[in-house]
Formats: C-alpha cells, structure tokens, sequence
C-alpha cells in the first residue's frame, strides 16, 4: 500500500485515453489512496462521470458552479483537499490553458488555486504533440514546477504511429509512488544482484536454486524510487524489470561475478541479493550426457568466486550489503558470514520465510547487533531496507 494515506485528485481531459484513466483510478485506489475525480466537459464525452464515481466511490465534479459545496467554492476546496494533482489523460488544450494560467473550468480553476504538486500525463495526436505550441506550453509548464510524464511513442488511436500516447497506468502510478517516495539514495549509484546462478553440467543441464528473484527486484524498484541510478545484475528469473533500473541479464556465477566487479568501482552501495552458487561443475560437457554410457556420470564441483567478499575487499569499493538465508541458527551463521565477508550489515532470513515466495521476515545484522523487522511483503520490507541502509551509509 505505496499510496496508503495519499490524497489524490485526478483530472480528466477530452480523449480516447480517458477510458484508462477508469484502470488508473483503480491502481491508485488499490495502492492505498483515496481519489477525488474531477472532469472535463470533454472528458465525459468519452467516459461517464458514473464509472469514476463507482471506482472512487466519491462523487465527481465537472461543474465550476457544482452546488454541492456549501460555500460555492469547489475549486478551492477540492485543491486544498489534495497531496497532490494528477491530470491523466491531459489534452493539448488543457496544457495551453493551465501555461497560460486560464481558469475557464472548474479542473483549470482548481489547479491555478493549488497549493501542491501538478503531475500531467499528457495524450494526443502525434502532430499535435510535436506543434511548437505545444512544445512552448510544455516547456512553460516544467518551467512552473508542473512534472510531466510521457507522452510515449507508438500506435495511436486515429492510426498515426508516433509520440504522443499516454504513459500506461501502472507507469504513471508507479511515477505517483517515485514521486511520494523520500529520496534517500538520490544521486547515488546503486549496484545489486538477484535471483539464482545456473551452473551448467551440460548443453541442457544445470544446478541451480529455488530464488525467485523478488526480494531483489523489490529492492531494485525500492531503491529507484529513492532516487538512485540502479544497475540490477539479475540471474534468469522471468520479473518485469522495475520501471527506471537497468538489467543486466546473466547465467552463471561466473558471468554475475564479471558483470558485477566491471561496475563495482563506480557504484556507492553494493547489495547482494543474488543466491549464487558456491560451487560449478569444473568441467561442463560439450555434448549431452547419455545414460547408456555405462553408470552415474561423475560431476566434479570447484568452488565459484565470492562476488560479495571480492567487491568488499575492494580500495574505495562500495558500501556493501550482503544477503544469508539460512534453515537454522540465523543469528549464529549470519554474524558470522558478515565478518568473514567483510561487510558492514548482512540482511538475515530464513529460508521457509524468504525463498521464493511473496512476502519475507528479516533480521538486520551490523556490528551493534540484531535488528529484526516483522513480517511484510517483500514491496514493503525493501521500502524499509532501503531507508536503513541508507541511515548506515556515509553522507
Ligand atoms: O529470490 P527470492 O525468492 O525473493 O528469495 C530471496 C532470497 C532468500 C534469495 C534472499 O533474501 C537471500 O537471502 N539471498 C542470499 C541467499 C544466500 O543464501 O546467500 P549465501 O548465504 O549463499 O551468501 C551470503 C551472501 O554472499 C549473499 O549476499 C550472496 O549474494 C553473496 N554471495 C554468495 C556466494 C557467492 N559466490 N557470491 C556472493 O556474492
């Protein structure tokens, strides 16, 4: 619940991309926040006022003069009501009128009056969007502090192909949640691994293990939303990749042991996720092995590089954040691979809490100590990682 607590107005513009505004609505309301629908004449020419009404469960105003507000000032006391408005799909026409600081509708009026954040999502014809007018208006909106997500390229509704269309919802959602989020790790390059290492045996066999990859993935996005520049080294899991990290897709622990040394100098904080293996098969076979050959192939292992000790062993390396999950004896093993890593804090978990699954307990472990944190999803417990690597950092 990113948005739990949040007040949100979201405007309505005239245009096709109206209809999912009614699919944001939805994701804003279900990350925790509560919306205040306001329209557009235009925009209910292409949606019902009755659909937002239903998904927000509060009625929606469209009218300047809307009598419902005891004092007549609707536009005053919807935009002190908010944390923040968001205005999706946002048509040129609107961007026009709120640069040149037009109050002719109750939506324009309100965000003149405002006394928080303007977000705009704007949605139109490609050639609409790339007229200099718009471009101007644009220019004069960021100017004024307004944020502006997208337009993106590709397929538009008149059959045009070019830049213009609207963001997706869960894109301008997960803007909405960037947005709300403490910048605690602004500027900061951020280097972290995630999900197994496959270690071949053959051209169709491997060893491998049962990490799903989403406690990683979860910090990667965590951690993006506090403002760093993330480079996520990922074994081969199938997780979207969160919105602003860039994946570097790898197999083994050999390749994740590369990717990551070639960037570990430049980045300031190192976590590793990533459950590696400790050993690889010495020597893979070109061919498929075949059972007739007589007898159980024998598989010889030799130990893989310890990516987390080796980056920490590094002059000037990064601050660096180990992972162990561990089937027993947490505390004991725990501590005990931080001092032999060499790393100031290592993440604890139990295996039957945090391998695999959807949510994860987890156990901070630093040179003063334990530090437990209850049960939470794992979108949740990163939020919160991320807040208490980033106190134990240096400035
Ligand atoms: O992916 P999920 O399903 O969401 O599950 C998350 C998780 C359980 C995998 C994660 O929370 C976790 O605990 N990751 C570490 C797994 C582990 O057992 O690590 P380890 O005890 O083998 O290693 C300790 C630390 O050294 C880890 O940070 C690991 O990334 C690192 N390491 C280990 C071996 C190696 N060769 N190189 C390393 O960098």
């Amino acid at each position: 619940m990113e948005l739990q607590g949040k007040r949100i107005l979201l405007g309505v513009t005239g245009g096709v991309a109206a209809y999912k505004a009614a699919l944001l609505l939805r994701m804003l309301t279900s990350a925790g926040a509560r919306v205040q629908v306001v329209m557009t004449e235009a925009a209910t020419r292409f949606v019902t006022p009755v659909t937002f009404q239903a998904l927000s469960g509060l009625p929606v105003y469209v009218d300047q003069w809307d009598a419902r507000e005891a004092n007549n000032m609707a536009h005053i006391n919807l935009s002190r009501d908010a944390d923040a408005i968001l205005v999706a799909p946002a048509s040129a026409n609107f961007l026009a009128r709120v640069a040149q600081g037009l109050a002719d509708d109750l939506l324009t009026t309100l965000v003149l009056a405002r006394d928080c954040p303007l977000l705009v999502a704007p949605a139109m014809n490609r050639q609409m969007w790339e007229n200099p007018a718009t471009q101007r208006n644009v220019a004069l909106l960021r100017q004024d502090g307004v944020t502006c997500l997208g337009p993106v390229s590709g397929q538009q509704a008149c059959g045009e192909e070019g830049e213009g269309r609207m963001l997706e919802p869960e894109d301008i959602c997960e803007a909405l949640i960037a947005h709300f989020t403490p910048k605690v790790l602004a500027g900061k390059q951020v280097l972290m691994t995630a999900g197994p290492t496959f270690e071949p045996i053959d051209p169709v066999r491997g060893i491998t293990n049962l990490s799903s990859g989403r406690m990683g993935y979860a910090l990667a996005r965590a951690a993006a939303r506090a403002g760093a520049q993330v480079t996520l080294v990922s074994g081969p899991v199938a997780l979207p990749v969160p919105n602003g990290v860039t994946r570097v897709g790898v197999r083994s622990a050999l390749e994740m042991h590369e990717a990551v040394m070639a960037r570990a100098t430049a980045a300031q904080l190192f976590i590793a996720v990533a459950a590696v293996a400790d050993y690889r098969v010495d020597q893979v076979a070109e061919q498929k092995l075949k059972k007739e050959l007589g007898g159980p192939p024998e598989i010889r292992l030799v130990p893989n590089p310890d990516i987390l000790a080796d980056v920490a062993a590094l002059e000037a390396g990064p601050f660096c954040v180990g992972f162990a999950a561990e089937s027993e004896q947490l505390e004991t093993y725990a501590q005990r691979k931080r001092e032999r890593k060499g790393v100031p804090l290592i993440i604890g978990n139990l295996i039957q809490d945090g391998f695999g699954g959807e949510s994860n307990r987890v156990i901070l472990f630093d040179a003063q100590g334990a530090h437990p944190l209850p049960l939470a999803s794992k979108d949740q417990l990163a939020a919160q990682l991320v807040e208490e690597i980033a106190q134990r950092m240096a400035p």
